[in-house]
């Protein structure tokens, strides 16, 4: 699989990463075969949050034995400093001593729990810091963070039916060499109900294109912006679908229209 770096002088990570929200929150005991799909088929990053139920424990609980192989991102998803402490404390007991991508969660309280992710960093318990949002009209907020220099990613929605980062979040990243995951992939599954059929699929397959979520990924791929994409499933066979999105050859403007054709009719 294609790896990127998360930044400027960033780690390099395979572009095909894991969401947990929702997926993990209802699995229980199956997640652990998906962690192992996702490994297996060469995915790294994995992305969870306090805000997804027991996610973030029940992601610790499917690593046991191979947390040395994955690259997990997690956040701080609240306005009080005391309980953005506790948060830390059960994350890195669950996730295995360190946390490799630590995200400040839709901004919340962004300055306090900004301060207490890079006392961690300097403490060696956390590798790179990061802040989230999912709505377009926290940008500009998200944009001022960015500024600040303080963060090495962030974290965005980005798919042909959501591209209001475009103007103003990925041009900063790449100008200041910071790291992009995207979430939302599928739009939350929503860009998968009425999904085109093979035959329209046709001129994608020259690109390694089986499957209409494999499109959408490799149109998030295509934008060289793009470090990695983490799409959640709940199925060890999706997973490893997803997974293979993840080589190149990447498509053109041509192909890219297509998606964003058929992805918005
Ligand atoms: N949504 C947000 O606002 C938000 C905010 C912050 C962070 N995030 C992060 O971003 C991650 C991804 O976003 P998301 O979970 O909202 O949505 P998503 O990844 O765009 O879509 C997830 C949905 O797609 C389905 N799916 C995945 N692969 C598939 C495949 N190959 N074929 C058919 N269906 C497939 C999954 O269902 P099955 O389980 O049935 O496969 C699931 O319902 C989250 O898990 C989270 O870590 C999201």
């Amino acid at each position: 699989m294609e790896k990127r770096s998360l930044g400027d002088g960033g780690p390099e990570l395979p572009v095909v990463g894991m969401g947990t929200w929702r997926t993990f929150d209802m699995l229980g005991g199956a997640s652990r075969d998906v962690v192992d799909a996702a490994l297996d088929a060469g995915v790294e990053l994995l992305d969870s949050s306090p805000m997804y139920g027991s996610a973030e424990e029940l992601l610790g609980d499917a690593l046991k034995g191979r947390r040395d192989d994955a690259f997990v991102a997690t956040k701080i998803w609240t306005h009080s400093a005391d309980e953005g402490r506790h948060q830390a404390e059960r994350a890195l007991r669950w996730l295995g001593g360190h946390i490799d991508l630590y995200q400040v969660h839709n901004l919340v309280a962004w300055r306090e729990q900004l301060a207490l992710i890079e006392a961690l960093r300097d403490e060696g318990l956390v590798r790179y810091t990061g802040a989230t949002h999912y709505s377009p009209s926290a940008f500009s907020e998200l944009a001022d963070v960015m500024r600040t220099g303080r963060v090495d990613a962030v974290q965005i929605p980005y798919n042909p039916r959501e591209r209001a980062v475009e103007r103003q979040i990925l041009p900063l990243a790449a100008d200041m060499g910071i790291g992009v995951v995207v979430m939302r992939p599928f739009g939350e599954g929503g860009l998968l109900w009425d999904a085109p059929g093979q035959s329209e699929l046709e001129p994608l397959r020259e690109f390694g294109v089986e499957t209409w979520p494999q499109a959408l990924l490799k149109w998030i791929f295509s934008d060289e912006r793009v470090t990695v994409a983490i799409p959640a499933t709940s199925k060890p066979e999706r997973m490893r679908e997803n997974a293979a999105a993840g080589e190149p050859p990447w498509f053109g403007p041509e192909e890219r229209a297509l998606v964003e054709r058929l992805a918005t009719r």
